[in-house]
């Protein structure tokens, strides 16, 4: 399709407040290009594609009342019904679930992948809120279609303020505000001849199968096909997400100029963090400061990436997804503000980094690729388990944990935990080939977490600078040995019980019990929470376990 970069300008989703708010999911038609039709998509209450942002003081409670009027689905022939018993009525029936990403959520609010919600109902979802200010988003996170549903469009941000970082031009720390700070949802897609996104990335796999990784040679930025974005010569704040579904970046500016993190997933840093480039995988925050103020009027700087996964190569040929999106230097003066030196751990700030305390336990969790007999021949899994296995891990409440997560595949996988947030310690590469070999594989389903002590393979690098401070997505990369430290809170913490049952809403999954105690879940309440890649495709096959915090 004859799509020319830049010629669309950057939009901003529009903003919502209010301690109760609806969100309307609908199957919609979206303009990603002025060129091109519009085509089905899904979005939010008016949005024809991605959600409203909502700003929110971190603290003060929310509801929100998620609405099903979803119709059809545009990616019905990618539906695959061999993936937790997913039924054919998805592809005109969609389900859906409301996910609050980084949220200290109740578990029946929590957007749980067995608590759907079928067109034409609802359902009311408690975010008490009791964090810190941060970069939140909510998505889609329903069993066994949540690539195609948030491929779709069924996603949107949340910024949590608080009295620093209030999103006022005269906040106390001085950061770019108002028409100064922009979100920046990330994406790359495939298009169809028509016009239509694609969620099928290869010929190789029989139409209708999962692949294992939906990947784009065309850069999105909040809903555009590479949009462009006067600017004025000053500072910006950026609040990027890469909500992509597959591939992790290396973004950097096309003049290879510096730029700031200030804060990543749960909020600012203690203090700028000067890069020239940082990898971003999929559901990553970052929260940016760019200067434009030397560049010339008329002058431009693309947001660009280099990064290319080794699978991705073999499919659309030389680096696939060059480019975001242009800036345009105008003739008129900006934020007048310089970059800050200090954010937490400034005057009247807490610092970010309290010493990591000792913990309590342990815990090694792997990564793997196992083979199964199907079509294609291959399914994700944490622990060498599928979602459904009842060996889940149950961490105590009120305890530290580090967690060794052992990704013996050659690329990155980003993990995500829910209702925690945690600290990176480090990556350390592994002896992949040995380990196994020392520790055979089980049958799927039988859990496989060797220690991997003995089979490191060099120092324990630190993570990034930028990466510091309280995060809830890890890029855990290929062929390491990654350590997070992570605290699980006490229901007094909370304010509410994390191991309280609740209902499940739409069936049990079919067709896939395979034991008892497989079967009796199936059957009764749930309880929990859950922890997964968020490489979408991965989530769905079945890189995803539950897991519950108990007393
Ligand atoms: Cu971004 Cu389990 O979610
Ligand atoms: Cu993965």
């Amino acid at each position: 399709p004859p799509m020319r970069p830049f010629v669309d300008e950057l939009p901003r989703p529009p903003v919502v407040t209010g301690s109760h708010l609806d969100l309307v999911a609908y199957t919609t038609s979206h303009r990603f290009h002025r060129d091109m039709p519009a085509v089905p998509a899904f979005g939010y209450n008016d949005q024809t594609y991605l959600g409203p942002t909502v700003e929110h003081e971190a603290g003060r409670p929310l509801t929100v009342r998620f609405h099903n009027r979803l119709g059809d689905h545009p990616f019905a022939g990618d539906i695959d019904t061999t993936l937790h018993g997913v039924p054919e009525s998805y592809r005109t029936t969609v389900p859906a679930s409301l996910h609050l990403h980084g949220g200290v959520t109740p578990p029946a609010s929590d957007g749980h992948p067995e608590r759907l919600v079928v067109p034409g109902q609802h359902l009311d979802h408690d975010f008490p809120l009791r964090q810190s200010a941060g970069h939140l988003w909510y998505h889609d996170h329903v069993m066994g279609i949540t690539r195609a549903n948030v491929y779709a469009g069924l996603t949107g941000m949340m910024l949590l303020r608080d009295e620093f970082d209030t999103g006022a031009p005269d906040n106390p720390l001085g950061l770019p505000a108002g028409e100064f700070e922009i979100p920046l949802v990330l994406q790359e897609k495939l298009f169809n001849p028509d016009g239509r996104q694609s969620l099928r990335s290869t010929a190789v796999v029989p139409p209708g199968s999962w692949e294992g990784g939906a990947v784009g040679d065309v850069g999105v930025v909040n809903g555009v096909v590479w949009p462009q974005l006067p600017v004025a010569r000053g500072l910006y704040r950026f609040r990027a997400i890469n909500a992509a579904s597959f591939s992790t970046w290396n973004l950097f500016f096309g003049n290879r100029m510096r730029f700031w993190v200030i804060g990543n997933d749960h909020g600012l840093l203690d203090a700028p963090v000067p890069v020239r480039n940082l990898r971003l995988a999929p559901a990553e925050r970052i929260d940016l400061l760019v200067d434009f103020a030397d560049l010339a009027p008329g002058e431009t700087v693309d947001l660009c990436n280099d990064e290319q996964p080794v699978f991705q190569a073999a499919i659309l040929g030389e680096v696939a997804m060059p480019v975001f999106c242009r800036f345009r230097a105008e003739d008129r003066t900006g934020w007048r503000g310089p970059v800050p030196q200090t954010l937490r751990g400034g005057p009247r700030q807490p610092a970010v980094l309290p010493p990591v305390r000792v913990p309590a336990l342990s815990r090694t969790l792997t990564i793997s690729q196992p083979y199964e007999l199907r079509v294609p021949p291959a399914i994700m899994s944490l622990n060498n388990l599928r979602y459904s296995d009842p060996d889940i891990d149950m961490p105590r409440q009120g305890t530290t944990e580090v967690w060794n997560i052992v990704n013996i595949t050659p690329d990155p996988h980003p993990i995500h935990i829910h209702l925690v947030d945690f600290r990176i310690l480090s990556r350390t590469p592994l002896r992949t080939v040995d380990y196994q070999l020392a520790h055979p594989q089980p049958p799927i389903g039988i859990r496989w977490t060797p220690d991997p002590e003995g089979f490191l393979a060099g120092p324990a690098q630190p993570p990034a600078p930028w990466e510091s401070g309280r995060k809830d997505v890890v890029r855990v990369d290929g062929g390491t040995v990654t350590r997070i430290v992570v605290r699980f809170p006490t229901a007094d913490e909370l304010g509410f019980d994390p191991d309280a049952s609740f209902p499940r809403i739409g069936p049990p999954m079919p067709g896939a019990a395979h034991s008892a105690e497989h079967a009796a879940h199936q059957d009764s309440d749930l309880r929990g929470f859950v922890w997964h890649c968020h490489l979408l495709d991965h989530e769905d096959h079945d890189m995803m376990l539950r897991f519950r915090t108990v007393r």
